[in-house]
């Protein structure tokens, strides 16, 4: 999500320092370990800032909307939620579920998860793990991540829909929500071993975290090609995909 002070403080970047990493060799040819210091920090970001982090949900109008729009999505049976954050998805989840097991990094943000499903109609199940090393112990019927498709990098995408696809019970399906490229206001970074962007909290520090503005199209024809079925749509300037796996026979 880009938080509500990037959007009021837009910055104009000249021409040059560009909205993307410019190394050469794309994205795909890079060594995954050697984002593994912007990974680190972009934790770190989301830890220290866990206390002001709900401040763009009580104030941006489309956040709340897209919140809503849960309600209309297929979540059902057994729920995994991939970065759960604050948990603002979880009761809404919850709702609908037989289960939900929520994950996260960061001990911080998962606190006030806790304590904003205490009341849920579902008992929820946290878990505090790196995802980029988890491995689901088991299958849902569900898996839902809300603004973390965003923060993966590009070179670490396959391995992240393989994470996703092992997850899935047979007929089970992904639900993703995110900013797409209409979202793109940020203080973008060049040079990085992924797209990056620069992120500053309320005590003035600096964090760079990964931020890939995935376009609709784009995504669909990635995951197309990976064997998903997949149905992405935008919705006032983020986009809600449901995708399914390639099954046994599908390839
Ligand atoms: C943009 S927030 C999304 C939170 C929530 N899904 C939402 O939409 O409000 C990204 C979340 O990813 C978590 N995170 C960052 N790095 C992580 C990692 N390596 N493994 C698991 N979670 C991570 C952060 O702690 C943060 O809660």
């Amino acid at each position: 999500m880009v938080p509500a002070a990037v959007l009021q403080t837009r910055l104009t970047l000249s021409e040059g320092e560009g909205r993307r990493c410019s190394r050469p060799g794309g994205p795909e040819e890079r060594n995954p370990m050697d984002d593994d210091a912007l990974l680190a920090e972009q934790l770190a970001y989301y830890r220290a800032g866990a206390a002001q982090y709900d401040r763009p949900y009580a104030e941006r109008e489309e956040l709340r909307e897209l919140l809503a729009a849960v309600d209309g999505l297929p979540v059902a049976g057994d729920v995994l939620e991939l970065a759960c954050g604050t948990g603002q998805w979880t009761p809404r989840l919850a709702a609908r579920a037989r289960s939900v097991t929520a994950v996260d990094a960061a001990a911080e943000v998962l606190d006030l998860a806790r304590a904003r499903t205490a009341s849920a109609s579902r008992a929820v199940r946290f878990v505090q793990a790196d995802l980029f090393a988890w491995r689901p112990p088991r299958r849902y019927d569900t898996v839902f991540f809300a603004f973390w498709l965003s923060h993966v990098p590009p070179a670490r995408l396959p391995g992240f829909w393989d994470t996703v696809a092992a997850a899935l019970a047979p007929g089970g399906k992904a639900i993703f929500v995110d900013d797409g490229p209409a979202a793109a206001e940020e203080e973008v970074l060049a040079d990085q071993p992924a797209p990056a962007a620069l992120r500053r909290l309320d005590d003035g520090s600096r964090y760079r975290i990964v931020k890939v503005f995935h376009d609709a199209r784009t995504l669909t024809d990635d995951l197309t090609a990976r064997g998903w079925s997949v149905r992405i749509r935008t919705v006032a300037g983020n986009y809600i995909g449901i995708a399914e796996p390639p099954t046994a026979d599908s390839g």
